[in-house]
């Protein structure tokens, strides 16, 4: 049988609750289709900084480094707002991306058929939508150097006296890359890739354009290419979003626009993701996969998440990770189904009402519904 090895870091707030239901999951895989998994727990974000006094150990990081795949729920939370930047709980996850060197991360958005009432657009604007929303991971305005807040005391017309620095900083070695991998998928899809900056106002826009165009014309000539300012593009995701097949885009827009996509969806609990590095040699990149979502501190302990985003990430591990599309198929069905039943959790509450299920009953419909087959 295939065994595989996994790091699961539940993180915080809802992530640890939404986790559990993945943990359900897996173990029908373990017990159901003959796939065995090595599974370890960690902690990352505020957990490990309550541990440890960090957001991720050495450890952690090193475990991270030799896994087959690592799932992470979510980060962060009030209870950790007034740390000194260095140790804030979204600096462990940031570390993990970026020291595995993850720097395309798939964010696909589906809106299922039984969801298409409840999205904030009009049905026929989001019934059968399917778009794939690369987004860089490990460089751009979230790494560049400068960065800082210092004190501006030369200038005495600056009320305040401190400028906070960030810089947008790509080579064009890593926008080739990330084109690449929005290339590839798209001719599993239907061969169309849209990419989005401000070449406008930008010079790494103007860069990101040349060189994806470049990637492109040397090396996917087949694959439909266009340009699009971000902003527009913010705009055409919300007007007519199936025009769009893969989006390639930087970190903070790719960071912007997935969360306005979550919406095409009917919630950003839906919204899983995976973030991939290049193929080592046994063919399969490192991977994290970890739901668009973070750790939502207005419902965190009720049993009010919802745990598709993170259950349907873990169907991307089946699919990139452990080459088990046909497994990744039966979960995507088996939420399917369990939402065309009615099942709802509390964000999917449309202006209709109705009772919604706890965290721990949806996940337990979706492992009946695997059963049901
Ligand atoms: P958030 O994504 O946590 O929540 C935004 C809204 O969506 C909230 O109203 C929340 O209740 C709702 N929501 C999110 N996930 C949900 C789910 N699975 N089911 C039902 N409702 C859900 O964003 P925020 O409130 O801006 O950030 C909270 C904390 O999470 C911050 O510390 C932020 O830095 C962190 N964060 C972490 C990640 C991550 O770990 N990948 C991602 C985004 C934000
Ligand atoms: C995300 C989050 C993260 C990001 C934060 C928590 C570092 O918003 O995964 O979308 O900005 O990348
Ligand atoms: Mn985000």
């Amino acid at each position: 049988s295939d065994r595989y090895s996994l790091l699961v870091l539940p993180g915080d707030g809802i992530g640890p609750e939404v986790m559990a239901e993945v943990t359900k999951v897996i173990d029908w895989f373990g017990t159901n289709r003959g796939m065995s998994f090595d599974i370890s727990h960690g902690l990352v974000g505020g957990s490990s900084y309550d541990a440890h006094g960090t957001p991720l150990t050495d450890e952690t990081m090193a475990r991270a480094q030799a896994v087959d795949a690592v799932l992470l729920g979510a980060v962060g939370g009030p209870a950790y707002d007034n740390l000194d930047f260095s140790v804030k709980p979204e600096r462990g996850l940031l570390r993990l991306r970026k020291e595995m060197d993850l720097y395309a991360n798939l964010r696909p958005a589906q809106c299922f058929d039984a969801l298409a009432d409840f999205s904030s657009l009009k049905r026929e604007v989001v019934a059968g939508l399917d778009i794939l929303i690369v987004r860089e991971l490990t460089s751009g305005v979230y790494f560049g150097e400068p960065r800082g807040i210092h004190s501006d005391d030369n200038n005495p017309d600056n009320e305040g006296g401190r400028v906070g620095i960030n810089t947008q900083r790509y080579t064009s070695g890593e926008i080739r890359r990330v084109a690449r991998s929005a290339f590839e998928l798209a001719r599993r899809r239907s061969n169309r890739v849209c990419s989005m900056e401000k070449a406008n106002v930008m010079e790494s826009g103007i860069l990101w354009r040349e060189e994806v165009q470049w990637v492109h014309d040397n090396e996917y000539p087949d694959v439909g290419l266009t340009h699009m300012y971000a902003d527009n593009g913010a705009m055409q995701l919300v007007r007519r979003p199936q025009q769009f097949d893969v989006i390639v885009t930087d970190n903070l827009f790719g960071d912007i626009l997935s969360d306005a996509a979550a919406m095409l969806t009917g919630s950003l609990g839906m919204l899983p993701s995976a973030s991939l590095g290049a193929p080592m040699a046994n063919g399969r990149p490192k991977a994290l996969y970890e739901p668009v979502h973070g750790s939502a501190p207005d419902i965190a302990g009720q049993g009010k998440a919802n745990p598709i985003a993170c259950i349907l990430s873990f169907a991307m591990a089946l699919r990139y990770s452990f080459d088990r599309g046909d497994a990744a198929v039966e979960l995507e069905r088996a939420v399917e189904r369990v939402l065309a039943d009615g099942v709802r959790t509390a964000d999917l509450m449309g202006p209709e009402g109705g009772t919604p299920v706890t965290t721990a009953q949806m996940g337990d419909r979706i492992v009946a519904a695997l059963s049901q087959g």
